[in-house]
This record gives C-alpha cells, sequence and structure tokens, in this order.
C-alpha cells in the first residue's frame, strides 16, 4: 500500500514510519520540519534498510499537497502533522488553530479530490476533559480544556460530519494517552525544542545532567503516593496500533474511534523509579505544587482497540525508560 505519513519525521510518526515499512508499506512522508529534523530520514533508512519518500511542504499548502497526491497513487493517510503543545497553545491559540484545522481541512479536501478515503487521525486522551471515572472509554463525554485540545476535538466533530455526509470515507480517529520511550536502536525519539514540557523527556533530563531536579507536580492527589498517575504507551506499541489501524479502515467501512493506551496508569515517582532502575543514576526531585489544569488519575479502557484490532501494548514502563534514556545518551543535544 501507498502511504501517506503527514508529520512523519515527528516524535511518533517517525516510529509509525518504521513499522509501516517493516510490514512493507511504501511511505510518503510529507513535513514543514517545523518540529523536526531531515536527520530523521537518515535515522529510518539507518532502521529499516528502506527508503521514504520525502516533501518537504506544509500540509496547510493544498496545490503543494496536489503534487504529492499527482505523484503518487495515495491509498491511505496517517495525519500526525500538527502543534501540540498545551502551554504554547493558550499563548498563541490562533497559531492552532490555524495550523491544525487548515492543515486538516486542506488535506480532506486534496484527499476527496483525488478520491483517497482512508484516513487515520492523530487524535488525544485531551479530548475526554476532567473525567472521574477510570478507566476511560470511547463513550465518554467529550470537552476540552485549552486551544489545543480543542483543535483535535473540532477535527473529530469535522470527521464525523465528513463520515456521516459521505460513506465512502473509512477514518480511524486515535486517541493516544502518554506516548513515552524510543525506538530500541536510539536512533529516533522524542526530542523537544528548548525545556521539555512532559514527564518523561524532564526525567532524563535529569539523568544525564543538563536539568538539575524534576518537579514533582503535587503529592496530594488521590493515588497511590499521592502524585498524578498517567496511562504510559511505549512509542513503539503505539506505532503499531497504526498499522493495526491501517489494516481496520481498509477493512470496514466507516469511522473507528480507539483508545490507544495500555490500560494501567502509573504514578510519577513509579516513574522516577523507573528511570532510577534503567539510568542507575539518582533522579533528584521536588515535590512543588499542582500544575494548573492538571487530573489526579488519567488511564484508558484499551479493550476496545483489542476485540476490534487485535491491539494491545507489550511493553513494559522499563523497556520505556531503557529505550528513552538510551536515546538521551546517544543524542545528548537532541537529533543532529
Ligand atoms: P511532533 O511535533 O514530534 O510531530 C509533528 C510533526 O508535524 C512535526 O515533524 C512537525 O514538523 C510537523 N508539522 C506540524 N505542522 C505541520 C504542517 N502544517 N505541515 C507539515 N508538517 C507539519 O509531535 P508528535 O508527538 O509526533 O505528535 C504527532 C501527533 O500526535 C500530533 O498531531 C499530536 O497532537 C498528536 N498527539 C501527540 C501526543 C504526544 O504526547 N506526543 C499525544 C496525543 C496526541
Ligand atoms: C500531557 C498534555 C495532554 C496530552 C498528554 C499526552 C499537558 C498539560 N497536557 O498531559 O494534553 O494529551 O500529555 O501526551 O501538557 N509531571 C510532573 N513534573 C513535570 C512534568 C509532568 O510531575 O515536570 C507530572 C504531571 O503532573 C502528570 C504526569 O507527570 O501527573 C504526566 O505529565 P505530562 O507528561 O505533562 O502529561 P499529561 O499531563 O498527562
Amino acid at each position: 500500500m501507498n502511504i501517506l505519513v503527514t508529520g512523519g519525521t515527528g516524535y511518533i510518526g517517525s516510529h509509525t514510519v518504521v513499522e509501516l515499512l517493516n510490514k512493507d508499506h511504501n511511505v510518503i512522508i510529507v513535513d514543514n520540519l517545523s518540529n523536526s529534523k531531515y536527520e530523521v530520514l537518515n535515522r529510518i533508512k539507518r532502521i529499516t534498510n528502506k527508503v521514504v519518500t520525502f516533501y518537504q511542504i506544509d500540509v496547510c499548502n493544498k496545490d503543494d499537497l496536489k503534487e504529492v497526491f499527482k505523484n503518487h497513487k495515495i491509498d491511505s493517510v496517517i495525519h500526525f502533522a500538527g502543534l501540540k503543545a498545551v502551554g504554547e497553545s493558550t499563548e498563541i491559540p490562533l497559531k492552532y488553530y490555524e495550523n491544525n484545522i487548515l492543515s486538516t481541512l486542506s488535506l480532506l479536501e486534496v484527499m476527496k479530490e483525488f478520491n483517497c478515503k482512508n484516513l487515520i487521525f492523530s487524535s488525544s486522551a485531551t479530548v475526554y476533559g476532567y473525567q472521574s471515572v477510570m478507566p476511560i472509554n470511547e463513550e465518554a463525554t467529550l470537552s476540552a480544556t485549552n486551544p489545543y485540545g480543542r483543535t483535535k476535538l473540532f477535527i473529530e466533530y469535522i470527521l464525523k460530519d465528513l463520515c456521516l455526509s459521505d460513506k465512502s470515507w473509512n477514518i480511524a480517529l486515535l486517541r493516544y494517552f502518554n506516548p513515552v520511550g524510543a525506538h530500541p536502536t536510539g536512533l529516533i525519539g522524542e526530542d523537544p525544542n528548548g525545556i521539555p514540557n512532559n514527564l518523561c523527556p524532564y526525567i532524563t533530563q535529569v539523568a544525564i545532567g543538563k536539568l538539575p531536579y524534576l518537579k514533582v507536580f503535587g503529592d496530594d492527589y488521590d493515588t497511590i503516593d499521592g502524585t498524578g498517575v498517567r496511562d504510559y504507551i511505549h512509542v513503539v506499541d503505539l506505532a503499531v496500533g497504526h498499522v493495526c489501524a491501517i489494516d481496520k479502515i481498509t477493512t470496514s467501512p466507516g469511522l473507528v474511534i480507539y483508545n490507544l493506551g495500555a490500560g494501567k496508569g502509573y504514578s510519577v515517582l513509579e516513574m522516577v523509579k523507573a528511570f532510577e532502575k534503567a539510568t542507575g543514576r539518582k533522579i533528584a526531585y521536588k515535590i512543588t505544587p499542582r500544575r494548573a489544569g492538571d487530573i489526579g488519575t488519567c488511564y484508558a479502557d484499551a479493550s476496545k482497540a483489542y476485540n476490534e484490532m487485535g491491539f494491545k501494548t507489550i511493553k513494559t514502563i522499563d523497556d520505556m525508560a531503557i529505550d528513552a534514556w538510551r536515546f538521551q545518551q546517544n543524542n545528548p543535544d537532541g537529533i543532529k
């Protein structure tokens, strides 16, 4: 199959491209490199011994996208391209609405023009807003608490409306929980700009000595040790989930929605312990007040993806920590 991957040089995209190539799909990547490096393409080649076709274009640019569809007979699209930092989205909301929503509209229009109607969209557990009942299943009420989350929610509605209007679209909305870890080769992984916002890249930067200590945001939640609990999913498992979703949408029509998570939560301090074991180093931390907008516990009901696509995670939190640490050590200043 010829699969177009938008945002394919990014963190989740690059791991998914590797799994698609391992399954002998042809991959065409489009990415504007706003949050990733060209070097990722060389790394993908080193891991798979296969080449991908790459276009450095902005998905918002319909004319450029049309050229890609003219050059290749695209069977399915995985749409990762987007801006993803929650905090930044509250500072520059218009940029988030423009980039995330316009890129999706432009992609859909071009796909329609070229009669390519198989799509996987990167959604997020953020569309569940604040939930009190755990685990969260796909029927839970939806809401968003920040502009980034609202772009995901709006795009989900756009895709649902599209499927209602035209039954020939086959779309999967994949709601990721907390992707972490890196490829076991240490060649690709999460490569954040500046100080990381998310827990795992922050911990590895403490371990390598770039940051002095981890701030643990609150130890007074109603959880095993008072610190926040999340559903961490190894990025390679997550990538495999996309291969399952490609099989699903190309064999059964319509719109499907799946949580992609491990179905189990770990606390911040449990993650710190896993990283101490993986790194053989003490991770310094200080308990600080809760981060605004955080909830205590969030984990997925992952049974639907298993029952309907046969997808389940196999990697442990030790794998997540070991692989994230290998990537950090091999790339102390990120991918260059
Ligand atoms: P990432 O930033 O590493 O990758 C996104 C890629 O898209 C980058 O390479 C960037 O250069 C590219 N891009 C952005 N806007 C573009 C545009 N207009 N045209 C072309 N390329 C563009 O992010 P990621 O962590 O790999 O996330 C991928 C997707 O998954 C995003 O849509 C994100 O919102 C979603 N998601 C991520 C997480 C997470 O924790 N990483 C969780 C839930 C959902
Ligand atoms: C973040 C995003 C969310 C996205 C999710 C999955 C924010 C505010 N939310 O959520 O939209 O869907 O990732 O990718 O970015 N923590 C610390 N110290 C730190 C960093 C985090 O204690 O320096 C704690 C948090 O309080 C939380 C846990 O670690 O309990 C995980 O945090 P993080 O990695 O930021 O992910 P989420 O908050 O789940």
